[in-house]
């Protein structure tokens, strides 16, 4: 489909939206909030620009204080805090030793609930940092600069891995653990990393599953594309044990836990990185079939992912603060790691799936840990409704205060995670931003403004949205959407795509850009890609992406990716994947594929679809169904009509399809996916 035709169906669905009223904070959370100041407003508008963004770069320690702010002389690529020197593992760890040691910097929660739960304090979380990263630098030979993919669980081990490639200013990709060996193949090799770390098994679901096997397909999916890996560090869930089938390489694959023992005791310098220096890649997807690395900086991500943790997540160091995202994603780098990290928080670590072994669990956690900041993701809370309704009212937990991330949440939704989860009393913040942005762009300041279900709120400070139309005009409040770019640079924003900046500059920055010789920061609006309405009071719907990407239970995946795996099973011609709506995960892929000729249909080959989107991708991306279709609904020109296909998945009527080269096979795959009845908008 094209941007046109998802823009005007999904604002379609939007005009049917109702206003939501507003809920206030309340005053037992303001008297307690990090930012009580409606002048931040002030200090952060665009005449103050980029000086305000000095009150983030002083929530950190320099090694060597920066001169200057923001250097636009290669723009779009900004450069903040230039000739500035620091190190985030240093700020993360070892500046907080002398009034936080003994403080725990994560409880780790282990999904058996007879398991017990390890404390990691800050001064553990240092020791373990420098061994670590001696390991990596005197085994492996890595240095600054260098790349490491990471495909770990929820483990403490994670954390630290990220935190000694800091130290030394080693860039980390970590990957999601639940992708497949493949989907971490291709990210070692577009990375050009030489070294794996990985993990034996986890716990997920109630069963311990085997994660190292996926180490030796991502060594062979590297190699297939000319990348080859030279060790594999493998830590192990149990000291000493090692849970997994597959067999460990000579001279490859090592136990961390054992070369470990050599390091002993060893402390290992922070090497003091210049502000604008990698800090860390992390893939997303994007229109193409090739994921997008993602690059970030040091200096200005830090600073950012800070100033962002303190003021919208209101985070104290006297918090326990909770966040169920997964490392593996960008809210899981700048919200459970380097954030709150660097504010000497209290974070909750937890291995396994917020269900099990029933929808009581989160709670129980909440209730031993005394756990009072929340942060979750709509699928998760619908999750949670779904399954246990009632279940939070049968704990003594009380938070202050808890995030939503993702994807855009229903008032319904919205209103039970008030009520029943947030017992009326804590502040909920719609936090909408993506992968690129490395922190919020839109949010509530939680005792500032009230709060709209639905709706995420205006920019938080420093960041200022236009939304523009087709031909880049303005879209003014209280009218239609538009696609929302933000008109400033900020210090989160990432650096480029690693490998391929020409990409970066046209997929973020070309569409409204008038003049590319231009170094003045005015004439680069950043594209984020997503739909949006301004309402007059000037909190931001967002509606969703109008790029080919589908946002499954708040990750994107590329349609691209999805199709170009079922391509792989012989038997396909063409492939076409639709968002399908669903209940829980808010949207999941639906998939229509069409045969070679001379090819029956059956469900040999409807498996081997699902089985190599898997494999290639990972179990989050498994479509719904997988449709046989006769042929697909095509332009006369030969382009696959997916808006079609997508109202066909949702019950939808498909509106006029006389335009099309084959208006009769529509008909056909209506008959098939919806059944007989005419059905109207549903
Ligand atoms: C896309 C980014 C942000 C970290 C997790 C996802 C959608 C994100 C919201 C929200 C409505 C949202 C957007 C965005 N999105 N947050 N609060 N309300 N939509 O990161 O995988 O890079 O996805 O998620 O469409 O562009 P991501």
């Amino acid at each position: 489909m094209t941007d046109k035709e998802l823009r005007v169906s999904e604002a379609q669905i939007a005009v049917h939206w109702q206003e939501e009223n507003k809920f206030a904070p309340t005053a037992g959370f303001i008297a307690q909030a990090n930012m009580t100041d409606a002048e931040i407003f002030q200090r952060f508008s665009l005449e103050n620009f980029p000086d305000c963004f000095k009150e983030y770069a002083d929530l950190l320690d320099w090694e060597r204080y920066w001169h200057t702010m923001l250097d636009t002389s290669a723009a779009p690529s900004w450069k903040w805090f230039v000739g500035g020197l620091i190190n985030a593992s240093y700020n993360c760890v070892d500046r907080h030793l002398q009034q936080h040691g003994n403080k725990a910097a994560f409880i780790w929660v282990p999904e058996p609930e007879d398991e017990p739960h390890v404390v990691l304090t800050y001064q553990e979380l240092y020791v373990r940092v420098n061994e670590f990263a001696a390991l990596l630098r005197d085994h492996c030979g890595l240095k600054a600069g260098d790349r490491v993919t990471i495909h770990m669980p929820m483990v403490l081990e994670l954390p630290i891995t990220m935190l000694a490639c800091a130290r030394l200013g080693i860039i980390h990709s970590v990957v999601f653990g639940g992708f497949s060996g493949h989907a971490c193949g291709e990210r070692i090799a577009d990375s050009g990393s030489k070294v794996l770390i990985t993990m034996d098994s986890y716990y997920r679901n109630g069963k311990l599953l085997d994660h190292r096997v996926n180490g030796d397909l991502a060594i062979a999916s590297a190699r297939d594309l000319g990348q080859e890996v030279e060790k594999m560090l493998v830590w192990r869930r149990k000291q000493g044990e090692y849970q997994s089938r597959s067999k460990m390489v000579e001279q490859r694959d090592f136990f961390v836990d054992e070369l470990l023992a050599d390091y002993r005791g060893v402390r290992v310098d922070p090497i003091p990185m210049p502000a604008e220096a990698p800090l860390f890649l992390m893939y997303t997807s994007g229109t193409t079939g090739q994921p997008k690395g993602c690059q970030h900086s040091t200096g200005g991500y830090l600073a950012y992912a800070a100033g962002t943790s303190k003021y919208i997540q209101d985070i104290h160091p006297e918090d326990v603060y909770w966040c169920m995202a997964d490392i593996g994603w960008i809210t899981g780098h700048s919200y459970i790691v380097y954030g709150p990290l660097a504010l000497g928080a209290t974070g909750v670590l937890y291995e396994g799936v917020p269900t099990y072994p029933d929808a009581g669990r989160p709670w129980r956690i909440a209730e031993q840990l005394n756990v009072n900041i929340f942060h979750t993701a709509p699928t998760t809370v619908r999750t949670l409704r779904k399954a246990g309704p009632d279940e939070p009212a049968k704990y003594n937990f009380k938070f202050k205060h808890m995030t939503t991330v993702g994807e855009p949440i229903e008032p319904e939704v919205w209103r039970w995670y008030y009520h029943s989860v947030g017992k009326g009393e804590a502040v909920i913040v719609d936090t909408w931003w993506q992968t690129e942005t490395g922190g919020f762009l839109c949010s509530t300041m939680p005792a500032l403004h009230p709060m709209k279900p639905g709706s995420t709120g205006p920019a938080v400070p420093g960041i200022h949205p236009i939304i523009y139309d087709d031909d880049g005009n303005e879209v003014p409040p209280g009218s239609t959407a538009g696609n929302i770019c933000i008109r400033n640079p900020w210090p989160g924003a990432f650096q480029t795509i690693w490998g391929d900046h020409d990409r970066f500059v046209e997929t973020y920055y070309a569409r409204y850009n008038k003049d590319p010789e231009s170094k003045d920061w005015r004439d680069w609006p950043y594209l984020t890609g997503d739909a949006a309405v301004l309402a007059e009071d000037g909190y931001y719907r967002i509606l969703g992406r109008v790029d080919d990407v589908i946002n499954v239970a708040g990750h994107r995946l590329g349609t691209k990716e999805l199709e170009s795996a079922s391509l792989i099973v012989k038997e396909v011609a063409e492939a076409a994947v639709v968002p399908l709506r669903d209940e829980i995960k808010g949207r999941v892929p639906d998939m229509y594929i069409s045969l070679k000729p001379n090819t029956k249909a059956s469900k040999k080959i409807e498996a081997a679809v699902v089985r190599a989107i898997e494999e290639s991708i990972g179990k989050i991306a498994r479509p719904k169904n997988v449709w046989i279709v006769p042929d697909m609904p095509k332009t006369r020109s030969g382009k696959i009509m997916r808006r079609i296909l997508t109202a066909i998945s949702n019950g939808r009527d498909v509106g006029d399809v006389t335009t099309l080269a084959n208006p009769d096979v529509v008909e056909h795959i209506r008959q098939m996916v919806q059944g007989d009845d005419t059905k109207t908008d549903a």
